[in-house]
């Protein structure tokens, strides 16, 4: 009988030892699983962070073919697209700049030429610098201008399909007394 007593107790000790040893997992996988979310939130921002990057504009390619772009694009076409520049800018030979400058024979042309025009300090040493509006020059900075030229105040997303962008240009072409040569 005291043998038996005995007994009972190491198998309730052996019992308590393991539901111990189950509670005290419980208890540890709880916490671990607390810490695991945790660093899975860390991880989550991460791949936020990079469909971020991944979804913003690419920008362009740092080699195009302006030649063979030009070559295919529409004034008439580009004569629409240009409504959106028109708000800041008048297309007449000897017009008035508004909130930006004529554009009369822009292609080509110096950069920030129009003396009596207010440019940024980034648009003004540009001129400086004896950079002038080439087509390449042309079709970035109006792929996007603040990413072009830096501290540049023209307030304009950018015309983001090639196509159009071409166009426009091949229509600012029109605006000049004689054309200037396509890029070759
Ligand atoms: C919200 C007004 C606004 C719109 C819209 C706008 N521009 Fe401008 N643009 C400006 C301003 C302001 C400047 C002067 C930028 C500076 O000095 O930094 C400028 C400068 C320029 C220049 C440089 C001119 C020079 O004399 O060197 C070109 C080229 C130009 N814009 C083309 C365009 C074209 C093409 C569009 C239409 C797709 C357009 N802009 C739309 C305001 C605008």
């Amino acid at each position: 009988m005291n043998n038996n007593f005995e007994f009972d107790k190491i198998v309730w000790a052996v019992a308590f030892g393991m539901l111990s040893v189950i509670l005290s997992n419980a208890i540890g996988g709880f916490m671990y699983r607390t810490e695991r979310i945790v660093d899975k939130r860390g991880y989550q921002i991460e791949v936020v962070d990079a469909a971020a990057v991944a979804s913003a504009p690419k920008g362009l390619p740092d080699v195009i073919d302006i030649a063979k772009i030009m070559a295919s694009a529409s004034a008439e076409a580009g004569q629409a697209v240009f409504k959106q520049c028109a708000v800041c800018h008048t297309n007449d030979k000897g017009g008035a700049n508004k909130v930006g400058p004529n554009l009369w024979g822009v292609v080509a042309a110096k950069v920030a030429r129009h003396t009596e025009f207010k440019y940024s300090d980034a648009m003004a040493k540009r001129g400086a610098d004896g950079k002038v509006w080439s087509y390449e020059d042309l079709y970035r900075y109006l792929y996007s201008p603040k990413s072009y030229i830096p501290g540049n105040k023209m307030a304009f997303a950018g015309i983001k399909k090639d196509e159009d962008r071409a166009n426009l240009i091949a229509y600012l072409r029109t605006l000049n007394d004689a054309l200037v040569p396509l890029p070759k």
